[in-house]
Parts: structure tokens; C-alpha cells; sequence
């Protein structure tokens, strides 16, 4: 006898009818036929399907002095809200994580409020001797910011050698916010594939440009290590369509961009070219997003994974770079409905509606995607075979740190 099974439409491969069976929180069997029985039988009606729960890389959980923004509650639990059930958290919090106890304290404080797996990302230490000591402590990347890269080389062949993972905001510093910006992307990028040596594992995140794009392509032929990560607000929407939506709240590192250069992210998307697909949560206030000198960021975790299957209409793009992919990059065994995965999945419902920041659980409610539809709403979600989310309501379930 299992501990559940599910019935109905289940992407594992492709979308097929198939009963899935779990047992101790793992997936214990996938069949076309019914194999036995289960303590919970859950039978998806004709216009559901069973979807792998998502792995996204990049979010600021924030807390800490910028609770006010966000808390790592509000936070996990719009995770949860859409689908996402592993979460990696970004460094730049305050204080910032460039030390060791701030790595543990971090870890403590997630451990003990969040909703869905987690991992972290450090800054960069006093020194690189140091990274040592910040992998001990619970981190299994180092995020480079623009203010970083200067000490790039340095850092990242201690990381290497480590097997601490390095993750780079390539923009050049000295351009950000000048009326060159729009070349602060590339020429970073130019300059740090130059820097790369072949053994780092080196990811950029929430690439923006068309002209990004191709030189990492380029450089991906040389190392199978570099890898690609974009964000939902530059595949799916470019700049002025979303100030005609939200006007100065509209600004994000790097900034929204040009029709041709989200064409060109949204074609290496559905052409199975990008990694990572993650959403770059980064929470603000009202306040902070409508005035002169606006924050940069928006939150994303409650519309990502609906809003992906609803722009590439194909679950096994979106598995690939949400689930599959950022799974196998943390080393875990989730991101597929396949035997001796976690049993973290996602009912999905065929259902229209408009995307209204207000309704977010995150504390911030601005998105670039206001009055957009959705095809699809997050019905259920399960975290180790248990149900942690159903009907838009989270609840904690035991949580993992992954290191
Ligand atoms: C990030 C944030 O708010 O933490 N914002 C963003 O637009 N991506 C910080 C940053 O990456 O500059
Ligand atoms: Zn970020």
C-alpha cells in the first residue's frame, strides 16, 4: 500500500494519463495502469495535470533589516502559492552575507520559516580564503554583484576549487544608471568570458540583451560549465510596454529592454538554448517603486511557473529550464515525476485570470505583468508527498537546507 496516488494527465516525459505512486515522500512508481493501492487516492479532473514543483535560483528572500520588503514567510510562501518548492536565495541582504555567522544565522532563520526547500548564496568574504569557512557555514554559491567583478578571477578559482559555485550580475559599474547603460550588460559579459577558465562553474544570471545572449552561447561551446539563467520580465515583456503599465515603477537590474531583444530571449527560450529560467524576486514597497528615484526589482514566485506554461505552451520547455535543469545544477533529486524523485509536484488547472499584483501574498505587489491572463492556476502542491499547498492556502511542511 502507498501513501498516495495520483490520477490523471502527468507531464513525465511527456503529457500522458499515468497513476503516480509515492511512498516516504519519494516517487515510488510511474504507470500507465493502476498498480496497487494507496492510503490517499487523488483523481485530476479533464482539465487538470500533475506537473513536476520548480526550482528557482534566484530570489531575495530579504527579512532581516529589510523585513518591511519582504520576509522569508511572505516570501516562501508565494513560492509555495506558485508551484515552486526549492528556492535560492540571493546574498545582497542587510547586512549583507559576507561573513561565515552571517551564513549560519541565515540558514537558522530560513530553517525556521520557511514554507519550501532552500538554498543559499553568499557574498563575497573579506578574503578568498575565507570561502572555505562560508561553504562550511551553509552556502553553496557565491554571487558576484557589478561592485564584485573587479575581484572576479581571484575569488572564483578559490570557489572552483571548492566546488562552491560562482553566479555573476554582469553589468559593468561604471556604466550602470549613465547614458552608455545600455552597454554595461555586454561589455561585462565580453569581459568575463575573456576571464573564464574552463574548470569554473560559472552562471550568469537573468541575461537581458540579445547581444549577452550570443556571446554566452559562444562561450557555452568552449565550457560545458557556463551556464544561462533569464528572468520572466525580460523574456515575456519589454520596456515600454510595461512603463505604459506602470510608469517609473517599471525599473529592474538590468533594465527592461527592447522588442527585439525579449524576441530574441523568448526564441532562445522555446528553442531549448537558455538553462535556467528564475524569477529574480526582488521585493519593494509601494513606496519604493513609485517615486523619483525608484527601487529596482519586482516580485514574481506566485505567477513564474503558470505565467511560463502559459507563454511557451509547452511543458517540456518549462520543465526543462524551471524544474529539470535548476534541480540538476543543486545536485537534487527533484524536477522530474520519475521513480526515486522527491515527490515534489504540482496540480496545475486550465483556468483564465488576470494577473493582479494586489492579490500577491508577497508584501510587494507590483509586477510588470499587471492585467496580463494566465491559462493556468496552481492548484495543488505537494513537497515531499505531502500537501503544502491546495486551494491557495500554504502550509509548513518539514523544509530542507541543501548545501
Ligand atoms: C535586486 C534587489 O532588489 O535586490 N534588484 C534587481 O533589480 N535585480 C538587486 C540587484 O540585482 O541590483
Ligand atoms: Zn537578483
Amino acid at each position: 500500500v502507498f501513501d498516495l496516488a495520483i490520477h490523471g494527465k502527468t507531464f513525465s516525459g511527456d503529457l500522458q494519463e499515468l497513476w503516480t505512486y509515492v511512498e516516504k515522500g519519494v516517487i515510488a512508481c510511474v504507470s500507465k495502469k493502476r498498480v496497487g493501492s494507496a492510503d490517499e487516492t487523488l483523481e485530476l479532473s479533464a482539465d487538470e495535470m500533475l506537473l513536476p514543483a520548480a526550482t528557482d535560483l534566484h530570489v531575495h528572500l530579504r527579512d532581516w533589516g529589510h523585513s518591511h520588503k519582504e520576509t522569508v514567510e511572505s516570501a516562501t510562501k508565494s513560492a509555495l502559492l506558485g508551484g515552486v518548492t526549492t528556492v535560492a536565495d540571493m546574498p545582497n541582504t542587510q547586512p549583507e552575507l559576507t561573513t561565515p555567522d552571517l551564513v549560519r544565522r541565515r540558514v537558522q532563520l530560513i530553517k525556521s520559516s520557511s514554507y519550501v526547500d532552500f538554498c543559499l548564496h553568499c557574498s563575497l568574504p573579506r578574503e578568498p580564503k575565507l570561502l572555505i569557512e562560508m561553504k562550511e557555514a551553509g552556502a553553496y554559491a557565491l554571487k558576484f554583484y557589478p561592485k564584485d567583478l573587479y575581484f572576479f578571477e581571484e575569488y572564483a578559482e578559490y570557489a572552483s576549487k571548492l566546488g562552491l559555485k560562482s553566479v555573476v550580475h554582469a553589468e559593468e559599474l561604471a556604466l550602470i544608471g549613465t547614458a552608455a547603460e545600455a552597454k554595461a550588460e555586454l561589455n561585462a559579459v565580453k569581459s568575463l568570458v575573456r576571464r573564464i577558465r574552463k574548470e569554473w562553474e560559472v552562471r550568469f544570471a537573468h541575461i537581458s540583451t540579445a547581444g549577452a545572449l550570443r556571446r554566452i552561447l559562444g562561450a557555452k561551446l568552449n565550457s560545458s560549465k557556463v551556464t544561462l539563467e533569464v528572468a520572466p520580465h525580460h523574456v515575456f515583456v519589454d520596456r515600454q510596454s510595461c512603463v505604459k503599465r506602470i510608469g517609473v515603477a517599471s525599473a529592474v537590474r538590468p533594465p527592461l529592454r527592447s522588442k527585439r531583444d525579449v524576441s530574441e530571449l523568448f526564441f532562445a527560450l522555446v528553442s531549448n538554448l537558455i538553462d535556467f529560467y528564475a524569477t529574480d524576486h526582488a521585493p519593494h514597497t509601494r513606496d519604493e517603486k513609485f517615486c523619483p528615484n525608484p527601487s529596482p526589482g519586482f516580485p514574481a514566485l506566485e505567477i513564474a511557473y503558470p505565467l511560463l506554461m502559459t507563454k511557451v505552451s509547452d511543458p517540456a520547455i518549462a520543465c526543462k529550464v524551471y524544474c529539470e535543469r535548476p534541480a540538476e545544477y543543486l545536485g537534487i533529486k527533484k524536477g522530474f515525476i520519475k521513480p526515486g524523485y522527491d515527490a515534489d509536484m504540482v496540480v496545475f488547472r486550465r483556468f483564465q485570470q488576470r494577473i493582479q499584483g494586489s492579490n500577491f501574498v508577497s508584501k510587494a505587489r507590483i509586477t510588470p505583468f499587471e492585467g496580463e491572463y494566465l491559462g493556468y492556476s496552481v492548484k495543488k502542491v505537494f513537497i515531499r508527498g505531502e500537501l503544502a499547498c491546495s486551494s491557495g492556502l500554504p502550509q509548513r511542511v518539514s523544509v530542507r537546507h541543501i548545501k
